[in-house]
């Protein structure tokens, strides 16, 4: 069979075979409207090495991009950076198939390979040690373990001679293009889906990114290239990426505040429009969202460089409205720090969604900046008025903390 699709050189000794998937739109739980990529890389060394293979759909995929360099049984070592589905689901047909030398994993991903069955029993696992370096007789692969970024497997891959680092997810993004490379794709698009995949799955990690990029930089590692595991290769600018994660992790928050909120009758949207206009008054840039038309990945984004975050829910049998829920565990899950908030909300009779947010905000560690605004049916100037202070005592306590 002809092959049909190729690999792509990405440095002197490494090759680009992984498999564009155009179509996925759910992530668990984010979703992808630009599909995503899953990055395999083959390093045309002595020992030929294969870093990460692919989803299990894409082996196919991926196999012929090895077999347009070479035959694939020719590969000597398999290195999984991070044993997460997307990036090991082929593993077992992979090594069954070429029957690798070795493959290589930290402890915790050897251990995680075969707990998810991905792995043939009857085959060896090497752990490798952080800071342990891998002779592929010409050149040399570095370990760096990066627990928890994202999975308490993950690690990072560095080949020495070619200055480049597999960073497996850090550094990616959820974008399915032609282009390989970061310098080839618009930087709005770069800006927006780095951030987008940031606010996603990487925020709740943020405390370890900051001493991932520390360690990094006190290594002294000379990086030339960052192959991550999504999205572009960058080969130029790392300034950008690597100045993005520094300045996301450290969760500084900006002058901008995000109102999220759902609505049934239209009351609780009304009390989020009044809070939107005070805190844009007060100089804050305001986004509203609304959880009837909107997904709980653009409330990730957005929140990613905000101060404040207010919230809104009407009462529906004694709870949230489930779309409220809904994004108040996906953000709760995601650990934004340093916000100021507060909660609102209708009610037609018993009125529990408005503590209940509010209840959510502090288990979430955000500081209340206001009172709630609670109203019976429909808002009328009186509420308004309040839903404004709300919105004024947010925007008032966010500036006093940005001073
Ligand atoms: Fe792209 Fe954590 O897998």
């Amino acid at each position: 069979m002809k092959n049909i699709f190729s690999a792509v050189r990405v440095s002197e000794h490494v090759y680009w075979v992984g498999a564009i998937d155009w179509n996925i739109r759910d992530f668990h739980g984010y979703t992808t409207p630009r599909g995503s990529t899953y990055n395999a890389f083959l390093i045309l060394a002595d020992k030929i090495t294969l870093i990460d293979v692919v989803k299990a759909p894409y082996r196919e995929e991926m196999l012929q991009r090895i077999r347009s360099l070479i035959d694939p049984s020719r590969i000597d070592y398999v290195v999984s950076n991070h044993s997460e589905l997307d990036h090991s689901g082929a593993l077992r047909d992979v090594v069954t198939l070429v029957k690798p030398e070795k493959v290589f994993a930290s402890a915790i991903g050897a251990k995680t390979l075969r707990e998810l069955g991905l792995y043939p029993e009857s085959l060896e696992i090497t752990p490798v040690k952080d800071g342990e370096t891998l002779s592929l007789g010409n050149l040399d692969l570095i370990f760096l373990e990066t627990r928890m970024i994202h999975w308490p497997d993950s690690m990072f891959s560095y080949l020495k001679q070619d200055e480049l680092l597999f960073s497996q997810d850090a550094f990616g993004m959820h974008l399915a293009t032609q282009e390989r490379f970061a310098d080839e794709i618009p930087a709005d698009i770069l800006a927006y889906e780095a951030a987008t995949y940031y606010g996603n799955i990487v925020l709740p990690y943020s405390p370890i990114v900051l001493k991932a990029l520390d360690r990094v930089l006190a290594l002294g590692l000379s990086i030339k290239t960052i192959a991550p595991d999504h999205g572009p290769v960058w080969r130029k600018d790392l300034g950008v990426i690597l100045g993005y994660y520094q300045k996301w992790a450290l969760q500084k928050p900006e002058p901008k505040a995000v109102v999220v909120y759902a609505t049934m009758w239209h009351s609780t949207e009304k009390m989020a429009r009044a809070i939107a206009e005070a805190m844009a008054q007060a100089g804050l840039r305001v986004k509203l969202i609304s959880m009837n038309e909107s997904h709980r990945s653009e409330v990730a984004y957005e929140i990613l460089e905000a101060g404040a975050l207010v919230v809104g829910s009407p009462t529906l049998n004694n709870n949230l409205l489930p779309q409220m829920a809904d994004v108040m565990t996906y953000l709760k899950g995601l650990k934004p720090a340093n916000l100021v908030g507060a909660a609102f909300g209708s009610y037609g009779w018993s009125g529990e969604s408005v503590r209940d947010l509010e209840a959510i905000l502090k288990d979430m560690k955000v500081e209340i900046a206001s009172e709630t605004v609670s109203c019976k049916h429909v808002p009328d100037e009186t509420v308004l008025e309040k839903c404004h202070d709300l919105g004024c005592a947010v925007a008032a306590r966010l500036l006093e903390r940005l001073k």
